[in-house]
């Protein structure tokens, strides 16, 4: 299986160091935040990984993870031409480099748990999607799940609702079969002008293919200055 990392967006959150620089490469740890996830990836057995990133930060990555023969994956990198126009504009870039059932992370999603079983799941799955769940003491800051726990299905997904009725949140962690394309095309932009990765999943729930598991180990969203604190406390004092 072939896993793409997407690694644009503006990362508004985390100026003044994102005007100069891409989010994905601020330090977590000894390494820039994305070599976490490509660590994972490179873990569960992935070998070919396209990294998807804005037009003046892809010489970047290429400079500090080259083809990816120290990490023992092979990197490819692609250009989303319309910066930070949404994480479904951003996957759609990968619509040439995969053929069948793949994984997406957000590179800004640092986690514990092992992708491998995820992965084998999902191979066998007779599903379109999976997405990964997280169950967080904060929902309404995120994309919230309910969750049909008896067949294994998403019921919906709320966006940062005010009164949310599980803890369960979407992380960036997701698995698509290659129908994912044709869906991304039948999105429109939404009021920020994104196309919305929880519009592409509600899809899969209209079809009730959006199936779920549920991460049992640390899970951070390093998207703000305070959670970029909290990620480098955590490979820090696990290093
Ligand atoms: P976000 O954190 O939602 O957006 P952002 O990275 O632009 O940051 P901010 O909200 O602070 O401005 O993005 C989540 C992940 O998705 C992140 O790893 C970057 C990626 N992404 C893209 O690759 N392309 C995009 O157009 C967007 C919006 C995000």
């Amino acid at each position: 299986m072939k896993a793409v990392i997407l690694a644009g967006g503006s990362g508004t959150r985390l100026r003044p160091f994102t005007k100069i620089i891409n989010k994905h490469l601020l330090p977590v740890g000894s390494y820039p935040m994305i070599y976490w996830p490509i660590k994972k990836l490179a873990q569960a057995g992935i070998q070919e990984i396209l990294i998807v990133t804005n037009k003046e930060d892809i010489d970047l990555f290429n400079g500090i993870f080259g083809s990816g023969d120290e990490l023992g994956v092979q990197l490819f990198y692609t250009i989303q031409k319309e910066k930070g126009s949404g994480i479904a504009n951003a996957l759609y870039c990968a619509k040439d480099f995969v053929s069948e059932k793949f994984v997406v992370l957000l590179g800004d999603n640092l986690f514990d748990d092992d992708l491998e079983p995820y992965i084998e799941d999902f191979k066998k799955a007779n599903y379109g999607a999976k997405v990964l769940l997280k169950e967080v003491g904060n929902p309404e800051r995120y994309g919230v799940a309910i969750v049909d726990d008896k067949n294994q299905r998403i019921k919906s997904i709320i966006e940062k609702p005010k009164n949310p009725e599980s803890n369960f949140c979407v992380t960036g962690i997701y698995f698509y079969d290659n129908s994912v394309f044709d869906l991304i095309e039948s999105l429109s932009p939404s009021e920020r002008g994104e196309l919305e990765i929880t519009d592409l999943n509600n899809l899969y729930i209209n079809r009730n293919e959006l199936n779920y598991d549920i991460l049992s180990g640390w899970w951070l969203d390093a998207g703000t200055h305070e959670a970029l604190y909290n990620a480098n406390k955590h490979f820090f004092e696990g290093e």
